[in-house]
């Protein structure tokens, strides 16, 4: 009942600070590529009493507004940190229950999600996956192969360091193959070789619960990304949440290593 009463509270209230940011956005100025590592699942449920899984539940729903969200500012890719290589250390049933849930929300949001022009793409070792998360992902993505309004990056069996090797181990091949010379090897080649190759770099990286670390996303590419840390539990996270994130983006300055422009 209390639950019930604050939620009722809480929407409006929401409703407000989603207002409040949206018109502060500077549409024109939205960073192409927004990254998120969607944290704090777990925690979630144990604030409630609930099994992990529960806020894994949530967690979709809070992807489901995000997606909506990022639409709305015309963000052009959007990368979700879904399962890590890391991932597979905890319990088998988790797990089990998390390969289940994906298959499942992407069923659900496949449809609405081919119609609003969104391409699906899994950037990480599908292959490792069971037979059926494999198909459900491929149909998603083969589905989907061209619309063009938004890439939806979903990160899963990823790792940064595994996709460093991944692309060394390619470009290593191609020398030893006489098609790419060892001389002619620069940072813009390795980009070409990683799963991301094609798109631009995350001006903007998202990571909810508080936790200030990067846990192995995207190490390549996030060289230069602005972070925002929210202590909201992923199942929290809120399009308000997400419209904050772009506005207070947008009050940075970006140097890049260089000196500040006039
Ligand atoms: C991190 O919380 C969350 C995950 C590892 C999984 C996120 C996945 C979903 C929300 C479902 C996504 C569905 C699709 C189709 C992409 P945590 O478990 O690390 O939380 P904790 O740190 O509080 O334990």
């Amino acid at each position: 009942m209390l639950n019930g009463f604050i939620k009722s509270l809480r929407t409006p209230f929401s409703r407000f600070r989603e207002d409040l940011f949206f018109k502060r956005i500077d549409l024109t100025k939205v960073p192409k590529h927004v990254a998120i590592i969607m944290d704090g699942n777990g925690r979630w449920a144990a604030k409630r009493g609930l099994p992990r899984l529960a806020g894994h539940r949530a967690g979709a729903e809070a992807i489901r507004r995000t997606i909506r969200a990022a639409a709305d500012v015309g963000v052009k890719y959007l990368t979700l940190y879904a399962f890590s290589v890391e991932n597979w250390k905890r319990p088998r049933d988790e797990v089990r229950g998390l390969m289940n849930l994906f298959e499942e929300t992407l069923r659900k949001e496949l449809q609405e999600l081919h119609e609003k022009g969104i391409k699906i793409n899994v950037i990480g070792h599908l292959e490792e996956l069971s037979k059926s998360t494999q198909r459900c992902f491929r149909e998603a993505m083969e589905l989907t192969a061209n619309n063009k309004e938004m890439i939806l990056n979903i990160a899963l069996n990823y790792g940064g360091r595994v996709e460093i090797a991944d692309a060394a181990r390619e470009i290593a091949r191609a020398v030893r193959d006489g098609k790419m010379a060892l001389e002619s090897i620069k940072p813009e080649t390795l980009a070409d070789y990683l799963y991301t190759s094609g798109s631009p770099d995350p001006e903007l990286l998202i990571r909810t619960s508080g936790e200030l670390r990067v846990s192995n996303f995207l190490l390549w590419q996030i060289a230069y990304t602005e972070l925002w840390v929210t202590a909201a539990l992923w199942p929290d996270f809120e399009k308000a949440d997400f419209y904050q994130a772009i506005y207070e983006f947008q009050q940075r300055k970006r140097r890049f290593g260089g000196l500040e422009a006039d």
